[in-house]
């Protein structure tokens, strides 16, 4: 066996033993990130940068928050975690009840887990159960949008239709089939075309209606698409997706994994669509910005009848899943925390207004030939490239001016946390402007 020494300092030309998730083996020049304040963050060469991409979309309010610090260190204190099963802990209570009373009525009972994979995980397995304890053993087909994304695990990927994301995963589990993606297949071909199509209800009725809707559980839609390009349906056809679902007794499960607690200037995605004039979804995910990159959590919140059906399984009574650290009492203590923040700061109107600021000052863009488009709601923003190669050139650049932005294919995404000042918000935009006017259009198409 070999020994390896571990060095008491690690400098960026020391050898770095991670397997880094989504990211080439070969990449060089990976920052080692030390420290952060607000928006900020530190590497270990002593450099600052601005955090326009929240982490991974997770850093809602940004870092080294005294409070939330606080409340991990006392709850880690009291009792760190008492596994979900057959026990309550109090900060896992508090926060299933917090969440209920943000959520419309039907949404009532929180199941906890680790990451926003697990939370797709168990929507997709309590939908089909519930189905199944219904007495409707066919309904097991999950209807996704195909450039949707619903994390890494079994029922995730089968969910996902990137052949990025899931080539080589197979064999994978059956029952998943891919709704059309609610964009204009032309302009994601960057083709210069009169009048948009965006596929919509009636495309996806046909859909149903060809699985045959008696097969169908459930539909997993983002309310705005994330890693697949920062898609927002058009107006009025989340609302008659979920008209749909009643029609064919389908049911709706809304993945905010991304969109939850305030990133669109809602406090869910679906809020934009559903909840004041429609009926909400049946299931929600959410993870992320629950505990603002705190902790790792991730929550199903469900409507309180599927909950209750649960009592008629036949081999428990109740729900067979669950997590060693699902709803981890230390990381939802740091969740109450979070929430508390966002509420008290008012950080959801604040992303609404952060948010139209920066895609007024992105909307410029447009008339660089790099820029295909700029789009997006609330602090959750595409800047699309002409390729992914431009993008990751121009992610490079910004970063050598002192700001982080991610790149997932040609759409640069801008989401700082929520957070974020007027001012560090118009420093971050005019970096950005910046960083895309280095492209050299010959070599980054
Ligand atoms: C909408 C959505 N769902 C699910 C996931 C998966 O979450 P996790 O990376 O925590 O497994 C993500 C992650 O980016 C996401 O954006």
């Amino acid at each position: 066996m070999v020994t390896v020494p571990a060095p008491s300092h690690l400098s960026a030309s020391d050898s770095d033993r991670i397997w880094h998730p989504w990211t080439p083996i070969q990449q060089a020049q990976r920052l080692t990130l030390v420290s952060g304040r607000g928006c900020q963050v530190r590497d270990d060469q002593g450099h600052s940068y601005l955090d326009f991409r929240s982490g991974t979309l997770n850093a809602t309010v940004g870092y080294g928050h005294p409070s939330v610090v606080g409340a991990i260190s006392e709850q880690a204190a009291r009792l760190m975690t008492w596994d979900l099963a057959e026990v309550s802990t109090l900060p896992a209570r508090e926060l299933a009840d917090r969440i209920a009373s943000l959520l419309p009525a039907p949404l009532e009972y929180t199941l906890f887990c680790n990451s926003g994979s697990e939370a797709t995980e168990a929507a997709v397995k309590i939908a089909r159960m519930w189905h199944r304890l219904q007495g409707r053993r066919g309904r097991t087909v999950v209807m996704s949008f195909a450039d949707g994304y619903h994390g890494v695990t079994a029922a995730a990927i089968a969910a996902t239709a990137s052949p990025f994301r899931r080539d080589g995963a197979g064999p994978l589990p059956e029952g998943y089939v891919h709704l059309a993606t609610p964009r204009c297949a032309a302009c994601a071909a960057g083709e210069n075309h009169d009048g948009c199509t965006v596929p919509g209800a009636a495309e996806w009725e046909a859909q149903i209606l060809s699985v045959g809707p008696e097969s169908v559980a459930a539909v997993l839609v983002e309310p705005v698409l994330s890693v697949g390009g920062i898609i927002t349906p058009p107006p009025g056809e989340l609302a008659a997706l979920r008209a749909l679902c009643d029609r064919h007794g389908i049911l709706l499960i809304a993945d905010e994994v991304a969109t939850g607690f305030g990133r669109t200037g809602k406090m869910f995605g679906f809020e934009h669509d559903l909840g004041a004039n429609g009926r909400a979804p049946d299931i929600i995910t959410t993870a992320k910005g629950l505990t603002g990159g705190y902790a790792p959590l991730a929550a199903v919140t469900v409507r309180a009848d599927i909950h209750q059906a649960f009592a008629r399984d036949p081999l428990l009574g109740g729900l067979r899943h669950g997590h060693t650290t699902g709803g981890h009492a230390t990381a939802c203590a740091a969740a109450l925390a979070v929430l508390d923040i966002v509420e008290h700061d008012k950080l959801v109107p604040a992303a609404a207004a952060r948010g139209a600021q920066l895609l007024d000052a992105l909307a410029a863009l447009k008339e660089r030939p790099a820029v295909r488009d700029v789009r997006g709601r609330g602090l959750l923003i595409g800047v699309e490239m002409a390729s992914g190669e431009a993008a990751a050139l121009v992610a490079r650049a910004a970063q050598e001016r002192g700001v982080l932005i991610r790149a997932f294919g040609p759409v640069l995404t801008v989401a700082p946390p929520l957070i974020i000042s007027e001012e560090e918000a118009g420093h971050g935009a005019r970096t950005l402007a910046d960083a895309i006017r280095t492209l050299n259009m010959g070599g980054a198409r």
